[in-house]
């Protein structure tokens, strides 16, 4: 059973996810062509220490940035590097996870760089539109698989698929924590859930196949058929009537 929050917790767990997402929005206003992955890192690792932070991901398992940075056909994991150079019609997932008092905060999105052909348009949509669903079906009394339903639904019917390997978790005090929080399910099955507990929801949908495998820098994840991937993610807190998005601005 996964912890839950207490009504004292919750300020400084908000706290935290208030400042994975300022830094998240940082980075997002600073995206451009020309830019570097490497550049991101420093951005969020710059923007964490002003705000009094630290990035949960700077060492996690031995991981080497403070930034995940997912490009194209890159579904998640991967690491910033000074030789990858963001060009005009790539998208790119930046998933920030700041600690702030002892609490930590997870959010991603997936940027457009530039204009963007129609293909990645509508996957970096649909996406964020499976995130949205995702949430909407939360609420206290709900179970963890009417989330992965309602992702799993509307992927499907943009035409997309979703990733079965990786899935939102549980947080709080620890970065990752139980419960795994699949992204495809069938409704009224699964965990029930109850006010207070927190996860993260954070689909990886693709345009072509879902099957995925990672690279031998044993971080990197990507799509077996190459084609594109694109992910959004959010901190929520389980309440009575539905939940409250801890890293929505
Ligand atoms: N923020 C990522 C997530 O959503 C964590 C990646 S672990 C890392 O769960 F070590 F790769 F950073
Ligand atoms: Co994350
Ligand atoms: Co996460």
């Amino acid at each position: 059973m996964p912890p839950r929050i207490t009504a004292r917790e919750l300020p400084h767990f908000r706290r935290a996810g208030q400042v994975a997402a300022q830094t998240l929005a940082h980075v997002g206003h600073q995206l451009r062509a020309g830019l570097t992955t490497a550049d991101i890192d420093a951005l969020v690792r710059d923007d964490t220490a002003r705000r009094g932070a630290r990035p949960s991901q700077l060492g996690y398992h031995g991981f080497p940035a403070a930034v995940c940075t997912s490009r194209n056909h890159v579904v998640c994991h991967g690491i910033p590097r000074a030789d990858e150079v963001l060009r005009s019609g790539d998208i790119i997932n930046v998933d920030v996870t700041s600690e702030v008092g002892g609490w930590h905060g997870d959010t991603s999105a997936t940027f457009c760089v530039g204009p963007v052909g129609e293909d990645a348009r509508h996957v970096v949509e649909t996406a964020r539109r499976c995130l949205e669903a995702g949430i909407s079906a939360v609420h206290h009394g709900a179970h963890l698989g009417d989330v992965g339903a309602a992702i799993e639904a509307l992927a499907r019917e943009a035409g997309c698929d979703v990733v079965r390997e990786w899935g939102g978790h549980g947080i709080g005090r620890q970065m990752h924590l139980e419960p795994h929080v699949a992204h495809v399910g069938r409704r009224g099955t699964g965990l029930k859930l109850k006010a207070g507990m927190a996860f993260t929801i954070e689909p990886m949908i693709t345009l072509g196949r879902p099957e995925t495998r990672l690279l031998d820098d044993g971080w990197t994840v990507v799509t077996v058929d190459g084609r594109w991937s694109a992910q959004f993610e959010h901190t929520v807190v389980v309440t009575p009537s539905g939940c409250e998005v801890l890293t929505r601005l």
